[in-house]
């Protein structure tokens, strides 16, 4: 039925892909995916003419678009706001943000491996993408979220028909909930906590290869979280190299931003670190980074060395006049994480990291309006 295999991200044991499962089973860490590269025939050529849709890169995805759930998502704008300088508008996806792309994968998946029921914890975004694709799916969704979350994203997710549980403390709290809670005949759907949440996230850096005609940027700016988009694209660089896509002599230099009171990756980087540590108190009103223990730290962490990237965190005080700044500049909403990567950017190029004429892509992740 699928021509992908599944293993461990940390110890490489193999899964079987027809199974619907979560983590590894041997150790608790994320499952990858790999495609047969060497035999699968895909240049970025035959790209053109394709549907303007994420699903425009069916070979590297494990489920073809006639049997997947979509609402059209991903082939975001790459929208130039300076020489050299581009934001990535994920705003445009259905639901507002880049956690469509995920969730279509990993509700596609869910459904055509038998799950009857769809829950996750989320810090708000993942919650209404998923209550969405459950919806196109047919399937129930069941969501928590931290109390303090703004009210625009519970109220999106109960308009699309999910049960949704408000609870105090963080994504932790609200994912420990569920475990303890939440129906056991749901299917958890948590970042990393399933192998395909991560396979539509890559499909960003696929974007950006033909967006910009093949000369990737030297810089990305990604606002990390659980991080399954920074990972994603890692991954999905290697996938390219191994179709036989040119590429450069370099990577691009991956930046994981995050918010000052929430860092974990940011420490972990600093600390030369090859696993985060759980965050005490997290607290920003970049409610998307108020992760504060990703189960995929270990693997940002590897996507930031590899790539000669770094992580920044940015004071809370920056975010939202950085938002608010560039949204008026630009026309662009800007979501508070979105603000913080730009934030970073000017950190950056303050401290040399970043060089004048480097080509930079910022992320914004999504869309200032559930925030207000
Ligand atoms: C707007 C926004 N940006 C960034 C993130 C972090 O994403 P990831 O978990 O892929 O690191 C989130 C996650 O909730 C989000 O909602």
């Amino acid at each position: 039925m699928f021509t992908f295999t599944l293993s461990c991200f940390r110890c490489q044991a193999a899964h079987d892909p027809t199974v619907l499962q979560t983590v590894c089973t041997s150790c608790g860490m994320p499952l990858r995916v790999d495609y047969p590269l060497a035999q699968i025939k895909l240049a970025p050529a035959d790209l053109a003419g394709r549907p303007a849709s994420l699903w425009r890169y069916r070979e590297v995805l494990p489920i073809a678009p006639a049997d997947a759930v979509s609402l059209v998502e991903g082939w975001t704008p790459l929208v130039p706001v300076g020489e050299h300088v581009w934001i990535k508008d994920e705003s445009r996806n259905p639901t507002g943000s880049f956690k469509a792309r995920g969730l279509a994968l990993a509700v596609s998946m869910a459904r055509a491996l038998g799950a009857r029921a769809l829950c996750a914890p989320s810090a708000g975004n993942a919650a209404g993408a998923l209550a969405a694709y459950g919806a196109a799916a047919g399937l129930p969704v069941v969501v928590t979220m931290p109390e303090d979350t703004p009210r625009a994203f519970s109220q999106e997710c109960e308009h699309y028909g999910a049960q949704v549980h408000l609870l105090p403390g963080t994504i932790a709290d609200c994912g420990k909930w569920l475990r303890e809670h939440g129906p056991k005949h749901a299917f958890d759907v948590s970042t990393l906590k399933e192998p395909y949440r991560i396979e539509g996230k890559k499909t960003m850096a696929y974007e950006l290869y033909e967006q910009l005609d093949g000369k990737l940027p030297d810089v990305i700016l990604y606002p990390t979280g659980g991080g399954t988009g920074l990972v994603g694209m890692w991954k999905a660089f290697d996938e390219m190299q191994a179709l036989g896509w040119p590429m450069g002599k370099t990577r691009p230099r991956l930046v994981s931003v995050q918010a000052a009171g929430c860092a974990p990756v940011v420490r972990g980087f600093d600390a030369g670190d090859e696993v985060t540590r759980p965050w005490e108190n997290a607290t920003t009103q970049a409610y998307g980074l108020r992760v504060p223990s990703p189960i995929g730290g270990f693997l940002c962490l590897r996507a930031l060395r590899e790539t000669k990237g770094t992580a920044v965190a940015v004071p809370e005080h920056e975010i939202a006049p950085a938002a608010q700044r560039i949204s008026a500049k630009t026309g662009i909403d800007l979501c508070p994480e979105g603000g913080a990567a730009w934030a970073a950017f000017e950190r950056l190029r303050a401290s040399g990291f970043i060089e004048d004429g480097e080509r930079v892509v910022i992320f914004n992740t999504g869309t200032g309006l559930k925030y207000r």
